[in-house]
């Protein structure tokens, strides 16, 4: 039975019907929808606008059908949305009681209220998965914190750095994440229900009731803006788009780091997958799905925006469609998460051969300038000189460690004999003690750092 049917003659046309349902989709609020009904019916009740009874036996109702819901005896089907599928069952269940649920609330209160619940709950789930993730980081980075391994610009082997200070970098933008979802937490925590359609009621409620048995941290301060408001679902959404755009250059390292010409890192055969026609391959399917779903979410953000940037205030029902983009992205979301911390921990890494990586490609060459500019040189000099000696190093096929002192010496009277150790992979890393820097000392405290951080949550 539809909630609206009374103005209308005639039944809607069947493709209509099919056209507008929403619960093929909305039927994972069912929970949201039942602990809000259950706490509207509550305050009801303590308010007097139906009798204790009637608000006790609504709420035993509800009870009922969530707990057949979850043991599968009762299926959602057959009804417009969610909230008509429940109020429904509930009449079905309790008789002439369950019509009066529904007293002093609409569709869009309620819809607001559920989706606000929802998105909460997932926000909780995100926070538990990231967690998941960074501590995976920490735990190779703590484990890695005593070796090198170069580090790039455009691709292109620049200096040598820590370990640990690579994983960090990734733990720290996946905290960033964490706060940034935390505050849309925050922001999303308010209570639209008691909005009704969009103007409010007419009847004594209490709002004070309900929010505090949903947990909201605060009412909604206008009805118009409460029930047509889909800011949060945006917001979320934005925030998982950051995630995966994080993850996504995670899965480019990966992915290159894990090839033959780099050999630094080895996924094992239980996260890789095979060729049907090359039998030699071990490809990357993992990270490059990861990779290749992160434009799925930016679509979704793009849809919401496009969703909500023309509507007349107050509620439409294009605002139905915040629903499939935020479910889509939540599950992606969720996906790519747990896979790709599940892959992390098992991935082994080849120190040895992004040592060896590390002091290639004259990675120590800003050292010698930093040498001469440090001894008096104008850095702009130094760095004329330093790239003379390595024209000179490319055209005898020798590297910076292979120089001797003498033909150092040849370029500049400032050398001195410690320029030997100075073009080193392990000297130059450690001479980057600045904060946040390549030093053993500076990767540690990177680390403290993110466990302090960790420590909130
Ligand atoms: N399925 C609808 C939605 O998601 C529920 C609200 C319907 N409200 C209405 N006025 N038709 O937005």
């Amino acid at each position: 039975m539809k909630l609206w049917e009374g103005r209308f003659d005639k039944p809607t046309a069947a493709d209509a019907d099919a056209f507008n349902e929403s619960l093929s989709f909305d039927k994972r609020l069912y929970k949201a929808d039942l602990c809000a009904s259950a706490a509207h019916a509550a305050m009801l009740g303590k308010c007097g606008i139906i009798t204790e009874e009637e608000s006790a036996c609504i709420r035993d109702g509800l009870k009922g059908i969530l707990a057949d819901i979850e043991s599968g005896a009762l299926s959602v089907e057959g009804a417009e949305d969610i909230h008509s599928f429940v109020e429904n069952e509930l009449t079905a269940r309790i008789g002439e009681t369950g019509k009066k649920l529904h007293t002093a609330r609409s569709r869009n209160d309620q819809v607001a209220t559920d989706m606000r619940l929802y998105v909460r709950t997932s926000i909780d789930k995100a926070t538990r998965l990231l967690l998941d993730l960074v501590q995976t980081l920490y735990g190779l980075a703590h484990a890695n914190v005593k070796y090198l391994m170069p580090g790039y610009t455009h691709l292109r082997k620049a200096q040598p750095i820590n370990c640990a200070q690579y994983f960090n970098a990734y733990s720290e933008m996946f905290l960033r994440d964490l706060d940034r979802f935390g505050a849309c937490r925050e922001r999303l925590n308010v209570m639209p229900l008691g909005s009704a359609a969009l103007a409010g009621t007419s009847y004594p409620i209490d709002r004070e009731i309900t929010r505090s048995l949903l947990g909201f941290s605060e009412i909604s301060a206008n009805s118009l803006d409460a029930v047509s408001d889909r800011d949060f679902v945006a917001e979320y959404i934005f925030c998982a788009s950051l995630v995966m755009v994080h993850l996504s250059r995670l899965c480019e390292d990966t992915i290159l780091y894990t090839s033959d010409e780099f050999g630094f890192w080895n996924i094992p055969d239980e996260y890789s997958t095979g060729s049907s026609i090359m039998p030699q391959k071990k490809n990357p399917d993992i990270p490059e799905l990861v990779r290749g779903k992160s434009g799925r979410v930016f679509g979704h953000l793009t849809a919401i925006l496009a969703v909500m940037k023309g509507l007349p205030l107050a509620y439409n029902k294009d605002l139905q469609e915040d629903k499939e983009c935020f479910f889509d992205t939540e599950d992606t979301l969720f996906s790519c998460l747990s896979i790709y911390t599940a892959l992390l921990k098992k991935v082994t890494i080849n120190v040895n051969r992004m040592f060896t990586a590390a002091g290639e490609g004259f990675s120590t060459a800003t050292d010698v300038a930093d040498y001469l500019a440090k001894k008096g040189v104008p850095f702009r000099d130094a760095h004329a000189i330093t790239g003379k000696i390595v024209r000179h190093c490319l055209e005898k096929k020798k590297t910076l460690t292979d120089m001797s002192f003498e033909e150092f010496r040849t370029f500049s009277d400032v050398f001195e004999r410690d320029i030997l150790t100075v073009v080193t992979t392990r000297n130059s890393a450690e001479q980057r003690d600045s904060v946040g820097g390549s030093s053993l000392r500076a990767a540690r405290a990177g680390l403290l750092a993110i466990k302090r951080r960790l420590r909130k949550y």
